[in-house]
């Protein structure tokens, strides 16, 4: 960062009213870790199933936080109350930063950003968790493409330290600075990251999901790879990553990474995602995916 725009980030505040669209696995993630830093935050989903789940999810790891005492069960109640579920844009007019967390799909996407725009005052910041699509082309379905950038957040949201803000061909400078004094109050550690295909970290992480495709497609059980890879050292295997991020996320990712760099995310390497895909089998959000979940 230049020291000009360090200067500028010094000078922002932290938002006082966030909202997010979806109230899934990152959604509800960053639901319960701004409720958990005291930045109230609307939680939008179309499903009130979504909003039930994420709910329940940021309610049981406040409780975790009040077992190991490091919270009262008034403070948690409170925490929780930061948290306001809507199936509809009340109350988006006093919000300051938005973050959009729906499935990663650019129609999608592009839609419900430019929803969301209408709903909002002048000069709130709108901002994508998108894995994968590039925020100027996102930028383009938005009327102000400068109060827009990318805000990626890793899974699990309340463990995972590192914020990805991307800076699209046209995100102002004052954009970034306020994205980064969200994820700075969110406990985050974010760093400033230009725009293309999977920014910085999926463009690591894709390949080497690809690279396990490849292996399977050679005939080495998946199950055998992922032991492998923890007595490496790593937390978890490929396939188990595969099945907490989502099939569906994962072979939607693998899409757009693939036309981003075709030399390098080869089609043939989807192949096992796509059979799970095709089959609903989403990972642990479904029960079922290379694994089974009870
Ligand atoms: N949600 C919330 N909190 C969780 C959690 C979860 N799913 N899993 C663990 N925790 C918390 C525990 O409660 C514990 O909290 P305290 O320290 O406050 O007590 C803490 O994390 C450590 O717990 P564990 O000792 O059980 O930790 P672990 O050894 O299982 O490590 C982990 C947890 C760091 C998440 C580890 O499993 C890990 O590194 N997993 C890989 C995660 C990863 O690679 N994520 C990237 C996914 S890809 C992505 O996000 C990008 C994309 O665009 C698709
Ligand atoms: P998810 O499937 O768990 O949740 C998506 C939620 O969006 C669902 O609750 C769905 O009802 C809701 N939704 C769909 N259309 C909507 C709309 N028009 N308005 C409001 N809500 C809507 O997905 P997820 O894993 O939370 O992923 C969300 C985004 O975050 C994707 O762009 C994904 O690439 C990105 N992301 C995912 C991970 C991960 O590991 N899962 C990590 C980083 C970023």
């Amino acid at each position: 960062l230049k020291s000009k725009s360090r200067e500028l980030i010094r000078s922002v505040r932290s938002p006082s009213q966030a909202a997010v669209l979806g109230a899934g696995i990152m959604g509800g993630g960053i639901a319960y870790q701004s409720a958990l830093k005291n930045v109230p935050i609307i939680m939008k989903d179309i499903a009130q199933q979504g909003l039930d789940l994420g709910l329940a999810e940021a309610g049981k790891l406040l409780g975790k936080q009040v077992d190991k005492g490091r919270m009262t069960d008034e403070q948690s109640e409170r925490a929780l109350a930061n948290i306001q579920p809507a199936l509809d844009y009340t109350g988006f007019d006093k919000v300051d930063i938005v973050v959009e967390a729906v499935v990663e799909n650019p129609t999608v996407k592009k839609a419900v950003l430019a929803e969301v725009e209408a709903e909002t005052a002048d000069g709130a910041i709108l901002t994508s968790n998108t894995s994968t699509i590039s925020i100027t082309d996102l930028a383009s379905a938005l009327k102000s493409p400068a109060h827009f950038c990318g805000m990626h957040f890793f899974n699990p949201v309340p463990v995972m330290p590192l914020v990805e803000v991307i800076r699209g061909k046209q995100s102002s400078d004052d954009t970034i600075a306020k994205t980064v004094a969200y994820a700075t109050a969110l406990g985050k550690i974010p760093i400033v990251v230009n725009d293309c295909p999977g920014f910085l970290v999926n463009r690591i992480l894709f390949p080497y999901f690809g690279a396990f495709c490849q292996l399977i497609r050679d005939g080495v059980d998946f199950w055998e790879i992922d032991r492998v890879m923890e007595a490496f050292g790593w937390p978890m295997g490929p396939a188990y990553l595969l099945d907490v991020v989502g099939i569906d996320t994962a072979e939607h990712c693998m899409d757009v990474m693939a036309e981003g760099f075709p030399d390098r995310m080869k089609y043939d390497f989807r192949t096992v995602i796509n059979f799970l895909y095709e089959k609903d089998d989403l990972g642990q959000k479904s029960g079922q995916g290379f694994y089974r979940y009870e």
